[in-house]
């Protein structure tokens, strides 16, 4: 049932505070500073002398897994290459037993995904299922994996899902990266931020009635730009596909750098333009890149750290999000954005849990 909201999307957005702890429970090991992944066990040695890391999938789930590669890379000091499924299997890709592919779906039934993960499979790489829906054709055909105990996802766009991947790519991240050179310190500090997501979860989702008021400001535009650099790359994809999928409107998401090549022509006072520029090593570029919007009349809404002065400033509206450790940003910069399109989806009066021509499981190809 919706549990008393108006939609499923609604209720399971609301429910990311204990979904996402439903991903971690039962595995941490604080004392190690490690991960513990029943399903991933007597593999762990295969993943870590693995050649490199593929993950192969769809939609919301292809972004999570955008985000596992800015991971794995960083911490488990692996390379790591993401394709989307339906590429990945008409392309005769060079995988080898030698790799690991991941592939990413909730619903463990997408066809190109289970596709690239038969055509994997019969290379002889080790395929690993991240999924939510139990006993799915994926989790069913890959050789071990992970469930990310989401809970059921109804509402057509992804929302819990995809917070949930992230934080089971962040413990398959933990897991690998302290047999490599993440020190017990950072391992026990990525744990007690995991800890601490749920009530800084329950913190964004306070301001749910601030994220509908902007709703109502920006009802009208026909374009929106998302630009985020880093951790947050993939989250203004996230933010865009959201805002296309439920409200109808064209959105696109770029990597905030990436916006001089091309993008930044678009730019005038109907384009909203929005950044996630939370603090982190990227944070002062991002800076410089609201500065070029704001010259060319964009109006701007950030999504920034809560204690950021230096923003506000610059832009027309900002969105607060606590600081937490690199590697979760995006779990919590995603969720103001799926308020965001939410709201604005429901203003226009549209079917949000049942958008147009979508399908909760894609199963053609
Ligand atoms: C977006 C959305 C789709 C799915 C995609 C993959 O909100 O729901 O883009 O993410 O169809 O689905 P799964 O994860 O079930 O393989």
């Amino acid at each position: 049932t919706k549990g008393g909201y108006s939609h499923f999307m609604l209720k399971e957005i609301m429910d990311q505070p204990e979904s996402i702890y439903n991903s971690m429970r039962g595995r941490l090991v604080f004392d190690e500073g490690i991960a513990k992944l029943g399903g991933l066990q007597g593999f762990e040695d295969r993943i870590l002398n693995s050649r490199r890391i593929l993950i192969s999938a769809c939609g919301t789930s292809w972004h999570a897994g955008l985000v596992g590669e800015y991971m794995l890379e960083q911490f488990a000091e692996i390379p790591v290459e993401v394709d989307y499924a339906s590429e990945f299997r008409y392309r005769n890709p060079i995988v080898t037993k030698d790799d690991t592919v991941i592939f990413i779906s909730q619903s463990g039934e997408t066809a190109d995904t289970l596709a690239a993960l038969k055509e994997a499979k019969k290379k002889g790489a080790l395929c690993l299922g991240i999924c939510n829906v139990v006993g799915s054709s994926i989790a069913r055909e890959s050789h071990a994996g992970v469930y990310i105990h989401a809970g059921p996802e109804i509402g057509v766009a992804s929302t819990k899902a995809f917070t949930s991947q992230l934080v089971v790519l962040s413990l398959i991240t933990l897991l690998l990266a302290r047999r490599k050179s993440m020190s017990l310190e950072e391992g026990r500090e990525v744990i007690t931020e995991l800890q601490s997501l749920p009530e800084k979860v329950e913190k964004i989702l306070k301001q749910n009635s601030l994220i509908e008021e902007l709703a109502e400001k920006y009802l009208l535009a026909k374009n929106f730009l998302y630009l985020g650099r880093g951790y947050n790359f993939p989250v203004a994809l996230e933010g865009a596909l959201k805002m296309k999928e439920i409200s109808y409107i064209h959105a696109e998401g770029y990597p905030a750098a990436e916006m001089k090549h091309g993008p930044i022509a678009l730019i005038d006072y109907d384009m909203p333009v929005i950044f996630i520029a939370t603090k982190d090593f990227v944070y002062d570029k991002v800076v410089s890149n609201i500065q070029e919007v704001k010259a060319r009349k964009g109006r701007i809404i950030a999504i920034v750290n809560e204690d950021d002065t230096q923003i506000e400033k610059m832009v027309n509206h900002v969105i607060r999000v606590p600081k937490t450790h690199s590697i979760l940003t995006p779990i919590l910069t995603v969720i103001p954005l799926q308020l965001l399109a939410y709201h604005v989806a429901v203003k226009k009066g549209l079917n949000v849990d049942q958008p147009r021509n979508l399908a909760k499981s894609v199963t053609v190809e």
